[in-house]
């Protein structure tokens, strides 16, 4: 992006033009980037330490995945016979996650406890139901002493193979970790209950199959940032975070292994970025629109 404070300076600027400079200058101050590595890799990154960290941690299920789910079978029903996704893993990566490496990376890009009270930084995890206790007990050893679960709640269920048992799971859960002092939290003195809605959304291309949903994670990244601080997604699978964190202000960066959720990422990634900024330079995501309604160059029309 060129310079705008050069091209600005020394120039009487009218007001329309702070407020464009203003809008500028903040886009180019906030980062997202993602990276095509383990997360053990990030010293080599040098990013910023975060103020909030979220995390969708394979559950570690396998081949698994999609036992009590209907797609385990053609059409979701059990007389076709087996799909192709009976046996399968969600992704090659879904097992041997090692939470210690975890929080680790955690403990140490998680940003120094302050000394005022309200500020102090976190990370939400979300996992699997019997996850949660692990990762309560371990993350005691990296200093993460306290904890809050969090329990979404979906108006849907996708383990109705388990309907023989009466009760099928419509909830996924999550937990806040922190050190000592409580997070920031931001909600204008408002408590929040820790039984929230599953908010899906379809704006949102799905690229990845546990991808989650941004109006989730928007109201995550809210309630315990501020604009312009970082949020890190060590497995960011679709990025899922990371363009949560753009929608809300925030700088985000973020880490993938497998290469094909990488290269999708990071395509909407950039083009969701380029949308932003045109909105706010111009009014309109004139890249976007332009794909929608393309403009055809017909040359002369000779009758
Ligand atoms: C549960 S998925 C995350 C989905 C994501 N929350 C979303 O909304 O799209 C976990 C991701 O972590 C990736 N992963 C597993 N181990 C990793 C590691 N050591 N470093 C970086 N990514 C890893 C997997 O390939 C997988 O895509």
């Amino acid at each position: 992006m060129p310079c705008i404070l050069s091209r600005l300076q020394g120039t009487n600027l009218t007001k329309d033009k702070m407020q464009i400079f203003e809008k500028e200058k903040r886009i180019i101050r906030l980062q997202h980037e993602l990276f095509n590595d383990h997360f053990q890799n990030y010293k080599v990154y040098n990013i910023p330490k975060a103020q909030l960290i979220i995390a969708d941690i394979p559950y570690n299920v396998g081949i698994n995945a999609y036992g009590s789910n209907p797609s385990w079978y053609i059409d979701g029903d059990n007389q076709n016979g087996e799909s192709k996704l009976a046996g399968k893993e969600f992704f090659d990566t879904d097992k041997d996650f090692r939470i210690s490496e975890f929080l680790h990376f955690c403990s140490t890009m998680l940003k120094k406890e302050p000394k005022e009270r309200g500020k102090a930084p976190a990370m939400v995890v979300f996992c699997e139901f019997e996850q949660q206790f692990e990762l309560i007990e371990k993350a005691k050893k990296y200093g993460l002493n306290n904890y809050i679960n969090l329990v979404f709640r979906k108006n849907f269920s996708a383990q109705v193979l388990k309907a023989n048992m009466r009760i099928v799971g419509n909830s996924e859960y999550a937990i806040v970790l922190f050190r000592d002092k409580l997070p920031k939290f931001n909600n204008n003195g408002k408590m929040v209950f820790n039984v929230m809605d599953w908010e899906r959304d379809s704006s949102m291309e799905k690229i990845h199959p546990t991808q989650k949903p941004i109006k989730v994670l928007e109201k995550l990244i809210k309630l315990f940032t501020d604009e312009g601080e970082v949020v890190i997604d060590p497995v960011a699978g679709s990025g899922s975070t990371l363009l949560a964190a753009l929608n809300c202000n925030r700088n985000a960066y973020g880490f993938e292994i497998k290469k094909d959720f990488f290269k999708a990422a990071s395509e909407l990634l950039e083009s969701k970025k380029l949308e932003k900024e045109e909105i706010e330079k111009y009014g309109w995501a004139k890249t976007a629109a332009s794909k929608i309604h393309p403009v055809f160059d017909f040359g002369v029309i000779n009758d």
